[in-house]
């Protein structure tokens, strides 16, 4: 028997690229990420059992299902709220997932806000960007913060995870759009096993561990200046001396090697590994569009996914 069942208007978040600062970001060093904006849409409905669909990632999961942890605590929400957990999300991925590009973070916040559409929960930006928070808690144990704040909020940010489990962010002001290219590796990464590394190397070796980490949050710093006065070169230039920190961290791996290399091969100013590392992707500035298209043509000509973003 066919029913009638309402359905929301798509709802979005956004993925995410960091410029700079990943893994130091966990320490509490600030971190720069753009938005890929609408990377995922999603919109949920009344149904007999709860469930998640998201075609693009092979995710057809009851919403209750063990094995899950993301959906368990989401599920936990929904009891804590006192909401319905019978509705099926369903959600359109723009995005890959476990690529270093926000994936886990924009699915928290879209399956949070197809929630909060069909039930009519008004949950603010804020609360939604800290259930979220909690959704990435499990998906990936230690995070700064800085995925699901982008993922909600959907524009350019630097963001700090402050001592007190707080995060303080603020809008990352551009004076000339960077434009970037994101070039995918073929494996992904996996976040946390590499946040988990960091924190091993971090506490078997502190004094040195943190010297490169605190290394990291300068170069932050000093992106923000070439930034907000659209020094591209400098920028590049912070981008590479980044990677190298990273690589010293051990998160690189030699497809991110490879890319990083064709990338700066092809005339970027600079390129390094983004987001959590162990695989996933990497991220270019270019000086010009044209340059843009020309380092986005080397990737692909050798074999790698690569796309465009613009950060303004
Ligand atoms: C992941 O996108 C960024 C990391 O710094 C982890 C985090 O900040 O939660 C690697």
């Amino acid at each position: 028997e066919a029913r009638e069942r309402p359905t929301g208007p798509k709802v979005s978040a956004a993925g995410k690229v960091i410029l700079l600062g990943e893994h130091a970001a966990v320490y509490g060093e600030p971190a720069i990420a753009i938005p890929l904006e609408g990377a995922l849409r999603a919109h949920a409905e009344h149904a007999d059992h709860g469930r998640l669909t998201v075609p693009a990632w092979q995710i057809d999961q009851p919403l209750d299902g063990d094995g899950s942890p993301v959906l368990t605590a989401l599920h936990g929400i929904l009891q804590r709220f006192e909401l319905t957990a019978d509705v099926h999300i369903q959600v359109d991925a723009d995005l890959p997932i476990g690529m270093g590009l926000g994936g886990s973070a924009a699915l928290a916040v879209a399956m949070l806000r197809a929630v909060d559409q069909l039930l009519t929960v008004r949950w603010t930006d804020e609360q939604i960007n800290e259930l979220a928070l909690e959704l990435e808690k499990a998906a990936h144990g230690n995070p700064s913060g800085v995925d699901n704040t982008v993922a909600t909020y959907e524009r350019a940010v630097c963001f700090t995870r402050e001592q007190s489990e707080g995060q303080r962010f603020s809008d990352l002001s551009v004076h000339t759009p960077l434009p970037l290219v994101i070039g995918l590796t073929t494996r992904p990464g996996s976040t946390a096993a590499m946040v988990g590394r960091v924190h091993r190397l971090h506490g078997a070796h502190s004094a040195p561990v943190q010297q490169e980490i605190t290394s990291i949050g300068r170069l932050v710093r000093f992106a923000i200046d070439a930034i907000a006065t659209g020094d591209l070169v400098e920028l590049g230039m912070l981008m590479n001396l980044c990677h190298g920190h990273l690589n010293a961290l051990q998160v690189s791996t030699p497809e991110l090697e490879t890319l990083v290399h064709l990338a700066r091969e092809a005339g970027a100013l600079g390129a390094k590994l983004t987001g959590g590392g162990g695989g996933g992707s990497i991220v270019a500035l270019a000086e010009s569009s044209q340059a843009q298209q020309q380092v986005l043509d080397a990737i692909r000509a050798a074999g790698f996914e690569a796309f465009q973003a613009t950060a303004t």
